[in-house]
This record gives C-alpha cells, structure tokens and sequence, in this order.
C-alpha cells in the first residue's frame, strides 16, 4: 500500500465513507510515528495526540461540533492533536502542520482520514472546544483545533488535475 511521494500526495482526498474494515493499531502508530516529525515554532514539537477507537466516545466526539463532524461517529478511528498552548503563541499553525502530515501518513498507509474542524465552531451545549475538552479530560490549557476522522477506504480516490495561481517576482 506504500505509494511514491508525488503519487500519494495528488491521490490525497478528503474521505467520509468507509468500507468498515479495521484499521490495524499498528498503523495508526505507524501515522502517528510520521506525524511526529512535522516542523513546529521553536521547534519544540509540542503536538500530543489523543486517539480514540472507542465506538462510543467517537460518537460523542462527533456530537461536540453541531455541523460537518459526521465521520468522527462513523469511522474507525480518532486523532485529536492537542498542544500545551501556555508560553506558545503559534499553536494553531502547529497543529495545522501536524493535521496535514496525518492527512499525508493516512493517505501513505492507504487510510482515509478526514480533517474535522472544532475551533471557534459551535457545540450542541458550548463551543466545539469545551465539549471536547469535558469528553476527554483535556486541561484547559490544552488548544484543540480539529480532529482527524480516519477509516479504511471504500474505493480508490478518483484522480484529478489541481494548479495554484502562480506569480513570478511580482503579483
Ligand atoms: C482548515 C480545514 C477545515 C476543515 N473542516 C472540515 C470539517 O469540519 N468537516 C469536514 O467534513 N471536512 C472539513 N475539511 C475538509 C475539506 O472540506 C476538504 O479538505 C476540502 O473540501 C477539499 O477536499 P480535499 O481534501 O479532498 O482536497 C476541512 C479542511 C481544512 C483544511
């Protein structure tokens, strides 16, 4: 399933439908592994992850966020980054650099995943945040800026041609 870096890189989709298959704990380690290695401010590598294959807490988890969190009940698998955010003032572009490398090592090992957006969206009861942070016990000094719903794919990604807009030396 390992696939050359340009191949894996335009195959990346954004999948919500899964065939149901377990994903085995090795590779989520394996992504997790990856992810790791993902540049951070200061270098410090502040990113932690919480995973979650509880069936139950991933419904919850997906009933945090009121819209677009559907694939947080119904995949296979949960990453929720989190980083200490105190003395951290680029937190959220650490987590945003960690949550693409998962996408990337998700996509590596041949695993749909999902970005799931909770910062400043609302929650059934509170902001998305909060009740993540009550589900899971995660200390308020902890920033949660999405979570990554992971599922073994129904089908391969359909391809498709993507460029940037591009301007040389000036605008
Ligand atoms: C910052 C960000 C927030 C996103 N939030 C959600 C979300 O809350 N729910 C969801 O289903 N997809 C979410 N996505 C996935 C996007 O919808 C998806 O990346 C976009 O439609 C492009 O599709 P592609 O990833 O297949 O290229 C998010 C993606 C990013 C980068």
């Amino acid at each position: 399933m390992e696939k050359q870096f340009s191949e894996m890189i335009k195959n990346r989709r954004s999948i919500r439908s899964f065939s149901g298959e377990r994903i085995p704990d090795e590779i989520i380690q394996g992504i997790l592994d990856l992810a790791a290695y993902a540049p951070s401010s200061w270098g410090g590598h502040p990113v932690e992850f919480i995973v979650i294959r509880d069936r139950k807490v991933m419904r919850e988890l997906a009933r945090c966020k009121q819209m677009g969190a559907g694939p947080l009940g119904y995949g296979d698998a949960a990453i929720v980054p989190i980083i200490d955010k105190r003395n951290l003032e680029l937190w959220v572009e650490d987590a945003a650099v960690v949550s693409t490398y998962i996408l990337l090592a998700a996509e590596y090992y041949g695993v749909a995943a999902c970005w799931i957006h909770m910062k400043d969206r609302r929650g059934h009861t509170n902001m998305a945040e909060d009740d993540i942070r009550e589900l899971l016990g995660i200390p308020h000094y902890y920033g949660i800026l999405n979570a990554v719903s992971l599922g073994m794919p129904k089908k391969p990604n359909e391809p498709r041609e993507l460029a940037a807009k591009i301007h040389y030396d000036q605008y």
